[in-house]
């Protein structure tokens, strides 16, 4: 075996406003899972006065009762901050402190569990964790590096509605970390991107196939114990969705020539989904799995690029894990590079890529289904999709954020009304898909990218919806959109119709780039944006919006009454994002792992997961995880007594020297010097059976 080091390290050249830029440590291709940036030279909206004033603002510290003040209006009255150290009364518990410890810590009063660890077997003949399962073995256990997450009550009546006891837990699995999957790597030198390759430079299959069965999907039934403990429950529902398992391609894209390959010369089918951060939960009972960072797994070595291929940021040069260089040659692996290679697309795999990028939805109760890759919701990486509580007769309303930075953020509108007898994925392939255009004055306005309309035509290099949409990117490029500091997840509150997204930070955003919704230069902590609809319609053209908190350190960071976050509140880049029943709003944190622990970033400890009370803005922090993780995904049982979040990729910040030695840094959650560490969701409940959070 030879020490392959990560590609990130290698295909770190970006571009911005059309000058190449060799990048540093700090911007490789990949931090984590951290991604690329817009490398577009579509231009930046806000006025130069708006930008000067922005950061003289910033510069005197007053960027916060400018934002306030800016943003005061009659849509967003009722969600005014309370006066100053009013303390809330939906947050009932005490903070925890910030900690660099290796475990989970929660509030006094809670306890946290453990649940599904990678490895942990779900299906089939149910073979036990080791390292040295094969791939075929990882088909039959739960994934690795867990991230968005639901628990659907095993009534399968309803997302939200149904016993608190039993369901089926389904969970994405973003990513995977090699070095900690294969016994062959132990001992050697591998950073957190690293995989094992042979001499000749190929891979072996069985690694690939074990990596690729560690993506996708987990759904596994899950029942509670007397104890409060959980554990999973053998069931013929339970079930892995992977990189491999063969999906349909619907929606305006299906059929296209761009997504004709050998696999599916009819452009109808493709095999897999990868890069599954956030999720969603539709109104008619199932999952979504959003495709993120799927562009790294890609490589095209042709001379000129497709936009298609160019704009996402596939490298010509290599893949992220090397699948296309399986030594089995088989075309499952080889399709990962996307180079032309025969005298068609229909007899290779340059439109593989293509196929990628989607929101796929999955139906958990229904093992036998075929997932369904979703097209008219646009291409790009998708973090998560969150839906507008449904209303008989109206469209189906959802939104999706783009985490690249400058990338946008997305609104779909079905064209066929919603009707709780008839409703299913089918209203996803039919509506209209807007991108945001947020004004400095606090208002903004959807444009919809549509084949014919804002100038999205063929003399413009549009051919159809279908062109838009394998470019949703381009396409929002040329119709002005707001380039953000990487929308992360969404949550909409479901009491108000009022939408969050995390923007988890952009340390690329120069002076000149700053507007008000992003309105940090080299913005290292993130903020949260919200807004309201328009006449509180989840189908209005426009929108009011404002900050509900500019995270980051005490002397750079801002609440919504105006006051900094203090020591129960620290916190910055967030990422998972998430309304409880009470309209809690939970924030979960990604600080990179290259930052973690480190400089400036050290006195915000492990990555956390916050609470906070949407009406006086006030943050607590609830939780603090393992070293070198993030915390990710969040859903409760209906009753709201049992909370399941996810830690991924504990040990990550683990150096490729302390890997070789056997040092990692993390050996949660087993603490056992003979195991490595593993993602797993974490069970939290409170000691008296109370409602978590109160
Ligand atoms: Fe996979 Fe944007 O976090
Ligand atoms: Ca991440
Ligand atoms: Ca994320
Ligand atoms: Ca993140």
């Amino acid at each position: 075996m030879s020490n392959k080091r990560s590609l990130r390290q290698k295909y770190s050249r970006i571009a911005k406003g059309g000058v190449d830029v060799r990048s540093t440590a700090n911007d490789r291709q990949f931090d984590g899972d951290e991604p690329i940036c817009n490398r577009s030279d579509n231009p930046f909206f806000s006025s130069i006065l708006s930008t000067r004033l922005q950061r003289r603002q910033v510069l005197r510290g007053t960027l916060a009762a400018a934002v306030t003040t800016m943003f005061a209006g009659p849509v967003l009255d009722g969600l005014k901050a309370r006066p100053a150290n009013a303390s809330s009364p939906m947050l009932g518990f005490k903070a925890v402190p910030v900690s660099e410890a290796d475990a989970i810590v929660v509030p006094e009063g809670y306890t946290a569990r453990i649940l599904m660890p990678w490895g942990e077997p779900i299906s089939g003949s149910f073979p036990s964790f080791s390292l040295e399962n094969t791939g075929a073995d990882q088909e039959m256990q739960v994934g690795q590096h867990h991230d968005g997450m639901h628990f659907f009550p095993i009534e399968g009546n309803s997302p939200y509605e149904g016993s608190s006891e039993d369901g089926l837990l389904v969970m994405n699995h973003e990513y995977v970390e090699p070095r900690y999957m294969h016994a062959s790597a132990i001992g050697q030198t591998f950073d957190s991107g690293g995989y094992p390759t042979k001499e000749d430079g190929t891979r072996e299959t069985d690694q690939v196939l074990k990596e690729m069965n560690a993506h996708g999907v987990s759904i596994a039934r899950v029942s509670r114990q007397a104890d409060g403990s959980w554990s999973v429950v053998r069931d013929e529902r339970n079930r892995r969705v992977t990189a491999l398992t063969p999906m349909e391609i619907q929606g305006p894209v299906r059929g296209s020539d761009l997504v004709k390959t050998l696999y599916s010369p009819d452009g109808t089918r493709t095999r897999g989904t990868i890069n599954n951060c956030a999720h969603g939960v539709t109104p008619w009972n199932t999952y979504l799995a959003a495709e993120e960072n799927w562009a790294g797994y890609f490589r095209n070595a042709d001379a000129t690029l497709p936009r298609e291929h160019d704009r996402y940021g596939v490298s010509t040069e290599g893949t992220r894990y090397g699948w296309d260089l399986a030594d089995s040659g088989a075309d499952e692996y080889t399709r990962f590079d996307a180079s032309s290679k025969a005298g068609s697309p229909t007899e290779d795999y340059r439109n593989e890529p293509n196929a990628f990028g989607w929101v796929v939805e999955i139906d958990p109760f229904n093992p036998g289904s075929t997932p369904v890759k979703h097209t008219a919701l646009g291409r790009f990486a998708h973090e998560g999709v969150v839906f507008q509580p449904p209303v008989e007769g109206q469209p189906i309303v959802c939104y999706s954020g783009d985490d690249a930075r400058f990338e946008y953020i997305y609104k779909f509108v079905s064209a066929q009304p919603y009707s709780q007898a008839t409703a299913s994925g089918a209203l996803l392939d039919e509506g209209t898909l807007y991108v945001a255009q947020f004004n400095d004055d606090g208002t903004g306005q959807w444009i919809a990218l549509t084949f014919g309309e804002n100038g999205l035509t063929p003399e413009n290099g549009f051919q159809d919806q279908a062109d838009i949409l394998v470019n949703t990117r381009t396409a929002a490029d040329f119709v002005g959109a707001t380039k953000m500091d990487r929308p992360e997840w969404g949550a909409v509150d479901s009491r108000t119709g009022a939408v969050y997204f995390t923007l988890t930070n952009n340390s690329r955003r120069e002076p000149e780039q700053v507007d008000a919704v992003n309105p940090r230069p080299a913005n290292q902590w993130g903020q949260i944006v919200r807004w309201n609809e328009s006449g509180s319609n989840p189908t209005a053209m426009s929108f009011e919006w404002d900050l509900f908190v500019l995270a980051g350190p005490e002397n750079d960071s801002r609440k919504l009454s105006g006051e900094p976050l203090n020591a129960d509140s620290l916190f910055v880049n967030p990422d998972g994002l998430w309304f409880d029943a009470d309209s809690r709003l939970w924030i979960q944190t990604d600080i990179g792992e290259d930052s973690q622990n480190t400089g400036d970033f050290a006195q915000f400890g492990n990555n956390q997961m916050l609470a906070a009370d949407p009406n006086t803005g006030e943050i607590r922090r609830f939780l603090a995880g393992p070293i070198g993780q993030e915390i990710t995904g969040v859903i409760t049982t209906p009753d709201q007594r049992t909370m399941f979040i996810n830690v991924q990729h504990p040990g990550a910040t683990t150096t490729e020297e302390e890997f070789a030695t056997g040092n990692f840094k993390s050996r949660w959650p087993d603490q056992n010097p003979a195991m490595n560490p593993r993602s797993a969701t974490v069970v939290i409940t409170k000691d008296d059976g109370g409602i978590i959070g109160t």
